[in-house]
C-alpha cells in the first residue's frame, strides 16, 4: 500500500537548476496516487515552464500571491488547508533563509506561513552555499520547528563542482514522503472502527436514518492503518469505498452494526465508535409497504443496543473510543458520555452547524480522558484523524506501558 494513496500534496518549487527533477516528482507523486498542486516562486518560472507542471499535475499551476484566476480556482489560504503535505522541491538557500524569517512575500512562503500541515524540503544549492554557517543555521532552525529535510545528496553539481547539495533523487523523495505518513505507532495492533450512519426499517422501502457520510470515521480507518495497524471497519451505507488496506463490512441497521461488532471484538486492541448509530428503531417495521393513509401516522419506536457501551462492559475490553456529536454544552456533555459509558477517550465535535461535524469536509474535535483534554483545532477529516490517531495510540501505550510495569512489580 502506498501511503501517498489519496494525499493532498502542494509541490513548491524554488528557483534551482534542479528544477527540472520536480517535473519527475509530480509524475511519480502522482502514479503513487496522489493528488498534486503545484506552486512556483518567480526564479523557478526561469527554470521550468508552469505549462510543463500544468500538463504534468493536471491541475492549473499557481504563481502569484494575487491571482484573481487562481484564486478564483483555489484561494491560497484554501490550498493551505487543502494540504496534508506540504513539499518544497527543490528548495533554494534563499528559500530556506525566507522560511526561517517567516517570511510572505510571495506565495509559497505565504502557504507554507498559513498551513498547518506537516512541511518537507529538498534542498538542492551549490556545495558552499550549502556549507555556509548561514544555511546550516537556518537549516538547524527548521529542524527544531519540525520541518523535514530529505538531503541533500554528494555528487557533481550543476555548477562544476563535487559536493553535497544535489537535490535527492526524486525515487528516495517519494520514499521518504510515504514513510512520512507511516507512523507505525500502532503495528501489531488490531483495530475495529465504526463509521456512517445507520438506516432503521420502517417498511421495505422506507427507513430512518441520519446525516452521517461516514467521511470521519473512514478518515480514521485511514489514520490506523497508515500507523501500522490491521483495520476493520463496520461501516453504514455511505457513498465512500474502502480506504486502501483496510478491511470492510457493511451493515444497514443499529443491530446489524452491534452483531457485526460483537462477532469480531474479540482479541482487538483498540475500538473507535466513529459511527453515528441510531438510538431509536422501529419497533415493528412493517411487512409490506405502508399505504397512505387519511390520518396522521404514529410508528413505535423502542431502543437501540449501546454498542460502544456494550464494548466497553466487556470483560477483556479494548482500548475504547468514543465520539461525542452535541449541539450545546460540548464540554459537559462530553465528560458525562464518557464518565456514563467508561470510555478511555471521547472525542467531541460540535453538529449542526454548517462546515463541522456530519457530511462536512473539516471538523474540529475537543478530546477528553481522565485527568486531561486537548482541543484539535479545524482540519480536513483526513489531518485531523491522523492527529486523533497519534493521541489515540500515545494514551494506549502509556495504559499498557504501565499495565506492564505494574505486572513486573507485583510479580
Ligand atoms: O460521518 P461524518 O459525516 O463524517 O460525520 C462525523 C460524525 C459527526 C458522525 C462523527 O464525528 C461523530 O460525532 N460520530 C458519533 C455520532 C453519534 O452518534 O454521537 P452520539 O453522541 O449520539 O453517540 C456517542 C457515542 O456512542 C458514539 O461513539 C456512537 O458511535 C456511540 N453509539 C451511540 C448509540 C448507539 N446505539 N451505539 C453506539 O455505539
Amino acid at each position: 500500500m502506498s501511503y501517498l494513496s489519496g494525499k493532498n500534496i502542494v509541490l513548491g518549487i524554488t528557483g534551482s537548476i534542479a528544477a527540472y527533477k520536480s517535473a519527475e516528482l509530480v509524475r511519480e507523486l502522482r502514479e503513487a496516487g496522489a493528488e498534486v498542486r503545484v506552486v512556483m516562486t518567480e526564479a523557478a518560472t526561469s527554470f521550468i515552464t508552469p505549462l510543463t507542471m500544468q500538463a504534468l499535475s493536471g491541475k492549473p499551476v499557481h504563481t502569484r500571491l494575487v491571482d484573481d484566476e487562481a484564486e478564483a480556482v483555489m484561494g491560497h489560504i484554501q490550498l493551505a488547508r487543502w494540504a496534508d503535505l506540504i513539499v518544497v522541491a527543490p528548495a533554494s538557500a534563499d528559500f530556506l533563509a525566507r522560511l526561517v524569517q517567516g517570511r510572505a512575500n510571495d506565495l509559497l512562503a505565504a502557504l507554507c506561513l498559513a498551513t498547518s500541515a506537516p512541511l518537507a524540503v529538498v534542498p538542492a544549492m551549490n556545495t558552499g552555499m550549502w556549507e555556509h554557517p548561514a544555511t546550516q543555521d537556518n537549516v538547524a532552525r527548521l529542524r527544531q520547528r519540525g520541518v523535514r529535510l530529505l538531503g541533500p545528496a554528494e555528487g557533481d553539481l550543476a555548477c562544476g563542482e563535487y559536493g553535497t547539495g544535489r537535490m535527492l533523487e526524486t525515487g528516495l523523495v517519494l520514499q521518504q514522503l510515504g514513510d512520512s505518513f507511516d507512523t507505525g505507532q500502532l503495528s501489531g495492533c488490531r483495530v475495529v472502527v465504526t463509521a456512517g450512519p445507520t438506516r432503521e426499517p420502517i417498511d421495505p422501502v422506507r427507513y430512518i436514518s441520519n446525516r452521517s457520510s461516514g467521511k470521519m470515521g473512514y478518515a480514521v480507518a485511514q489514520a490506523a492503518a497508515e500507523a501500522g495497524a490491521d483495520v476493520l471497519l463496520i461501516s453504514g451505507p455511505v457513498a465512500l469505498t474502502a480506504p486502501q488496506g483496510v478491511k470492510r463490512i457493511l451493515v444497514e441497521s443499529a443491530g446489524d452494526m452491534q452483531e457485526a461488532v460483537m462477532a469480531d471484538i474479540d482479541g482487538c486492541d483498540l475500538f473507535v465508535a466513529a459511527a453515528a448509530v441510531a438510538d431509536y428503531t422501529i419497533d415493528r417495521p412493517a411487512v409490506q409497504k405502508l399505504k397512505k393513509r387519511a390520518r396522521d401516522l404514529q410508528i413505535a419506536l423502542k431502543r437501540t443496543p449501546d454498542i460502544l457501551a456494550g464494548v466497553a462492559a466487556l470483560p477483556d475490553r479494548p482500548f475504547t473510543v468514543g465520539f461525542a456529536a452535541e449541539t450545546e454544552d460540548l464540554e459537559v456533555n462530553a465528560r458525562k458520555k464518557r464518565l456514563s459509558k467508561s470510555l478511555d477517550l471521547v472525542a467531541a465535535n460540535l453538529v449542526g452547524q454548517p462546515g463541522t461535524g456530519f457530511d462536512a469536509d473539516e471538523n474540529r474535535l475537543h478530546v477528553f480522558w481522565e485527568g486531561g483534554s486537548r482541543l484539535l483545532p479545524t482540519a480536513p477529516k483526513q489531518r485531523l484523524a491522523r492527529e486523533l490517531v497519534r493521541l489515540i495510540a500515545d494514551h494506549y501505550h502509556n495504559r499498557r506501558n504501565a499495565r506492564e510495569t505494574h505486572a513486573k512489580d507485583s510479580a
